[in-house]
């Protein structure tokens, strides 16, 4: 398979949107801020196909041969997420139906629904003649299929494959009725087509992935939307390969992340993963960075920044201006974690539309002077420098934190006993704690290989499908250290209780049972002593009895004061440590202190500065610091003897607001 050549710098183009004879100067700009990529033809499908069966791809020729002249590697999408007018007129299967039953109409994109045999065979089509036209251009990098795939539809096409989907997975309707426990409200199926996606009207209600009357049934049909969206994906990637089998070829993976698309799953598809980033104005730095350990993580390999704002976004409710250094900060983070590509969305501010007001490379007074271009043409020249000596490198961690997409759609699906279960929320919790103290961690799933590590931590593992905790048994078993909460080992793939007490099949490496869970109340001020510090806690609090395990913090209010809320267990030759209740961070922070020294895991260095290490294959090690604040920090001694390969010159001990080094 081909691999990226160069590290990428550039990002979305549309010249579909402006004069021809406006082009050559748009590449002479980029060409001015070291751009040498281009992602093209992402919504065009109306240009390229204006009736059914009839194509015009003069324009796409001349962006492609503009492009190609100059040295471009062009990131080639495949136009089918936006779907033209007359496709809406003609066959309107083609859009999705949404929760409440209304069918789309023509308008908006990414909308096409995934069993529409028309949407299907018209994308078929659009996909061959572009890449048969297009395939033998050596400047296509790489292949960009459909764009942000995710959203589901419960369209009567959806339901009659969702019908198969089950009979495929549960073969008698008695296991399935099993599987989704439909003695419950009178729920008994006797015919298949008794079946109904979930909706408003059903079995379900206010939002669509956190809010349902059968779990099973939600849960299964998230699976099915992401399963049907993937062959979908499948369906283009097989006609690349058809005609290049050593293509590049990828999706762009999304939010925070997207909650309906499970991208371990969808990890093995994909060639190279890429990703689109805007985190909020607001987010604490340590999201992107877990989104691009996630991303990583997929194939723990380097990915690509297909999409982030040189300057603002215009679709957050406030967009502001990332300050004088921060937009470089921000994509060196995404670099610092395992990017080989700084990719923009937009490289030239569109003249109408809604993303009229989106930041760009080229900005509406289209001049070089200003000040974001001035930063962009910066950065091109560092990565320029940088980009061959950090494209062969990759992160390498000892810990993995589980993040599982059954787990995302099951936790927030619980009815009940707190209106507050957050997945990102728990997932987050304990990311922080290894973000801010240096310390690389994979966002793994649970079918990743866990031997690698040192320690595996497991928030809210709530669902545990059949083999998983064996697996996490023979982990612990060998030396494997563990950590484990509350609302963990609770229901099978299907969402059904494991009977014979709290944490289920989690128990035995845990050592604890657990007998009832509080809800607590917000600011009910709930405590626990360990090592004769109060500790703060929330959320829920799990009444735990110890069976072989030794307690290491007790509960010091409520009518369950003195009983346990943190435990560890010595199984095998690791160790599992169980922690009851949603700790506040600096309460936490203790608790991880104490088991971080006891499992000996290293931080890169003890500092405010954020730190990463990439690696080649040769061990050689470039450091990233990064300095996300608008205020100057230290530099650890430790790195003062090291080059900085951005400056080629020993790095000062002051490192200023957003300054970014990379240490050799
Ligand atoms: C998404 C899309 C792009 C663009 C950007 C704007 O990531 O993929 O087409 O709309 O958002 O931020
Ligand atoms: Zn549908």
């Amino acid at each position: 398979m081909k691999e990226l050549s160069r590290f990428l710098y550039g990002g979305d183009y549309n010249p579909d949107q402006w004069p021809e004879d406006t082009w050559s100067q748009d590449i002479e700009v980029f060409k001015k801020a070291d751009i040498n990529s281009a992602s093209i033809n992402i919504f065009s499908w109306a240009l390229l196909e204006p009736e059914e069966g009839k194509y015009d791809f003069s324009k796409l020729d001349k962006i492609v041969e503009e492009l190609s002249e100059n040295n471009f590697d062009i990131v080639m999408a495949t136009s089918t997420a936006a779907m033209p007018a007359w496709m809406f007129k003609k066959y309107p299967d083609v859009a999705r139906v949404d929760y409440q039953g209304r069918r789309h109409k023509f308008g908006q994109r990414h909308n096409f629904c995934p069993n529409s045999i028309n949407y299907q065979r018209l994308a078929k089509h659009l996909v061959e003649k572009i890449v048969q036209r297009y395939y033998k251009n050596p400047h296509i990098a790489v292949w960009h299929v459909n764009n942000e795939y995710g959203g589901n539809c419960y369209c009567e096409n959806c339901q009659k494959e969702f019908r198969i989907w089950l009979k495929n997975r549960y073969q008698t309707l008695d296991n399935l009725n099993k599987a989704w426990n439909n003695n419950v409200w009178s729920h008994t199926i006797y015919n298949w087509d008794e079946i109904v996606v979930p909706n408003e009207l059903g079995d379900a209600w206010g939002n669509e992935v956190s809010e349902t009357i059968v779990p099973g049934l939600s849960i299964d049909y998230l699976r099915f939307q992401s399963e049907k969206l993937q062959d979908l994906f499948n369906m283009e990637k097989t006609i690349i390969k058809k005609y290049d089998p050593e293509a590049l070829v990828t999706t762009n993976f999304h939010s925070l992340p997207n909650k309906m698309i499970d991208y371990q799953k969808w990890a093995k598809d994909q060639d190279i993963i890429s990703y689109d980033s805007y985190p909020a104005y607001n987010a604490p730095n340590y999201l992107p960075a877990f989104l691009y350990d996630l991303m990583r993580s997929l194939k723990h390999q380097p990915f690509m920044l297909m999409e982030s704002t040189p300057s603002q976004v215009n679709w957050q409710s406030y967009s502001p201006l990332k300050h004088p250094g921060q937009m470089q900060a921000t994509e060196f983070q995404a670099v610092a974690h395992g990017a080989n590509t700084v990719q923009f969305f937009q490289l030239k501010q569109a003249v109408g539309g809604s993303e009229k007001y989106h930041g760009a490379v080229i900005g509406h007074s289209q001049r070089t002077d200003t000040r974001v271009f001035k930063e962009v043409a910066d950065l091109g020249k560092k990565l320029k420098k940088v980009g061959p000596k950090i494209l062969h490198t990759n992160n390498e961690s000892k810990v993995g934190i589980i993040f599982d997409w059954s787990n995302f759609w099951s936790y927030e699906y619980v009815d009940g006993i707190s209106q507050d279960f957050n997945y990102m929320s728990e997932i987050l919790d304990y990311y922080r704690q290894f973000y801010e103290r240096n310390i690389p961690v994979d966002i793994i799933g649970v079918d990743d290989n866990f031997d690698r590590y040192n320690l595996i931590v497991a928030p809210v593992l709530y669902m545990v499908k059949p083999g998983l905790d064996k697996k996490i048994n023979k982990y612990v078993k060998k030396g494997g250290r563990f950590i484990t909460t509350f609302m963990s080992g609770m229901v099978n793939e299907s969402d059904n209780i494991y009977i014979g007490g709290y944490p289920g099949p989690l128990k035995e490496v845990t050592g604890i049972w657990v007998e009832e869970s509080d809800a607590v109340i917000p600011n009910q001020k709930i405590t626990a002593s360990f090592d004769k510090a109060e500790l703060q806690c929330g959320l829920i609090c799990d009444l735990i009895h110890p069976i072989s395990a030794k307690v290491l913090a007790r509960y010091s209010s409520e009518f369950y004061a003195g009983t346990p809320a943190v435990t560890v267990n010595d199984y095998g030759k690791g160790k599992a440590w169980y922690i009851g209740s949603k700790f506040k961070h600096g309460s936490l922070s203790r608790i991880m202190d104490y088991i971080l020294t006891t499992c000996r895991i290293q931080s890169l260095a003890n500092s405010s500065l954020e730190i990463t290490c990439r690696k080649d294959m040769s061990g050689k090690k470039y450091y990233f610091v990064l300095n996300m604040s608008n205020e100057a920090q230290m530099l650890p001694d430790k790195f003062l003897n090291y080059k900085d390969i951005i400056t080629d010159s020993l790095p000062t001990k002051k490192v200023k607001p957003w300054q970014v080094l990379i240490l050799n």
